[in-house]
């Protein structure tokens, strides 16, 4: 193997963050392979199985041949299938047909492409600080200036909407939101939406609503930017299997942009991966047109394990955690105890047998929290409960 020498590595690499949850499950496995019993509640995947449904799917695709390239924009059938799901899902029957579809080896490359279809160098990207990475390192790698926004505890993690005014410029070209919100489990209200709209009519820039977690929903109902008047003409919605099928390593996801924009990210899928496993998009046509009970099952046990975690938390001294209201995180402050979060969690990890992720990981914001999945059972969450009852008041800053 020849090792890699800075010499022969670009310069736009330096540009690229990462998801920190890979390193740290990779060092959870290692204590594992030790004889260690670890807790993980680092990754953000559902613990599920896929439902039967679409694994049979996927299976009788390969049995009947679906083995050949597809569009790059996904094969025909599929995008009906996610436009019409896509439109009713956010009560807009209709509003969406197959040119407002393209399909990826799940949400990260589409943001990927979709951000390289639009950033020139300079062309300023907004987005929420603490927040899921690929935003910020797909926009810094094709040298747009990123400008983060302060999410507040204290708003329930909703955006410091005065904040994103007084940013915003007409030099702005995307917005970036993503509700229910990794990492903290935030849910952005219609009046924070309303108030986006507006900005985004004034300064015409287009927002990416990063809507993976839509079905991740617990309280009320879920809604969408792209339903708000004249928004469906400049939104991008980010969506995929990953996360409400359990789906996470299938790789399935897809855009709803623009038709204009459509063929312009299908050039960048054309240049990267060609298209996505066929037999993988049939499972999809599953996914979307079978049963919806799975998905609610899969919810239920969520919320469950979302309050007896949450309860947990805020029972550990100098802990405090709000309710999540979507997606699968916790975020409890924990800065009473220290500000470095990625060394408690480090901590925890090595010394208490629990793996998450220090909330410094998604953003300057995120500083003195840590991040918690709770797609674990209900013995590992109460265990891990025991284990940080037990360890944090050991640590030593
Ligand atoms: C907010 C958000 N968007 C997108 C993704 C990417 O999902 P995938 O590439 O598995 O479809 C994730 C995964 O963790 C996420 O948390």
């Amino acid at each position: 193997m020849i090792a890699a020498s800075a010499d022969r590595i670009c310069d736009a690499i330096s540009r690229l963050g990462s998801e920190s949850a890979f390193e740290v499950l990779a060092r959870a496995r290692a204590l594992e392979a030790t004889g260690r019993k670890v807790v993980h509640m680092e990754i953000g995947e559902p613990d599920f199985d896929t439902p039967e449904h679409i694994k049979e799917a996927g299976i009788g695709a390969i049995r009947d041949n679906y083995s050949h390239y597809t569009p790059s924009a996904g094969i025909p059938e599929l995008r009906e299938c996610i436009a019409e799901y896509a439109s009713n899902f956010r009560k807009m029957p209709g509003a969406f047909t197959a040119a407002n579809v393209v399909v990826a080896p799940g949400a990260k490359p589409i943001i990927w492409n979709t951000l390289s279809a639009l950033l020139n160098p300079g062309d300023e990207l907004i987005y929420a600080d603490p927040a899921y990475p690929a935003y910020a390192s797909t926009a810094s790698y094709l040298q747009a200036k990123v400008t983060p926004i302060p999410l507040l505890e204290s708003k329930n993690f909703r955006l410091d909407l005065d904040e994103l005014e007084s940013k915003v410029s007409n030099n702005t070209k995307v917005v970036v939101i993503n509700t229910p919100h990794n990492p903290t489990g935030g849910v952005l209200l219609r009046s924070d939406l309303e108030r986006i709209a507006e900005l985004a009519h004034k300064h015409d820039f287009l927002v990416m609503s990063d809507e993976i977690y839509s079905r991740n929903f617990y309280e009320g109902e879920f809604l969408s930017i792209s339903e708000l008047p004249g928004m469906k003409e400049r939104t991008i919605i980010v969506d995929g299997f990953s996360k409400a099928y359990a789906m996470t390593g299938w790789r399935l996801g897809y855009a709803i942009l623009p038709e204009d924009l459509a063929p312009v990210v299908t050039l960048f899928n054309n240049n990267t991966f060609s298209c996505v496993a066929t037999f993988v998009q049939m499972a999809g046509i599953a996914a979307l047109t079978g049963p919806n009970e799975p998905v609610e099952r899969m919810n239920t046990i969520f919320r469950e394990r979302r309050d007896r975690l949450v309860g947990g938390l805020n029972k550990i001294p100098n802990v405090s955690c709000i309710v999540p209201e979507g997606a699968f995180y916790a975020f409890p402050n924990i800065s009473k105890i220290t500000k470095d979060d990625k060394a408690l969690a480090k901590f925890m990890l090595e010394e208490g047998g629990v793996a998450c992720l220090g909330g410094s990981a998604f953003g300057k914001a995120g500083t003195g929290y840590l991040r918690f999945s709770y797609a674990a059972s209900l013995d590992d969450i109460d265990l891990a409960l025991e284990r940080l009852a037990e360890h944090l008041p050991l640590y030593k800053a």
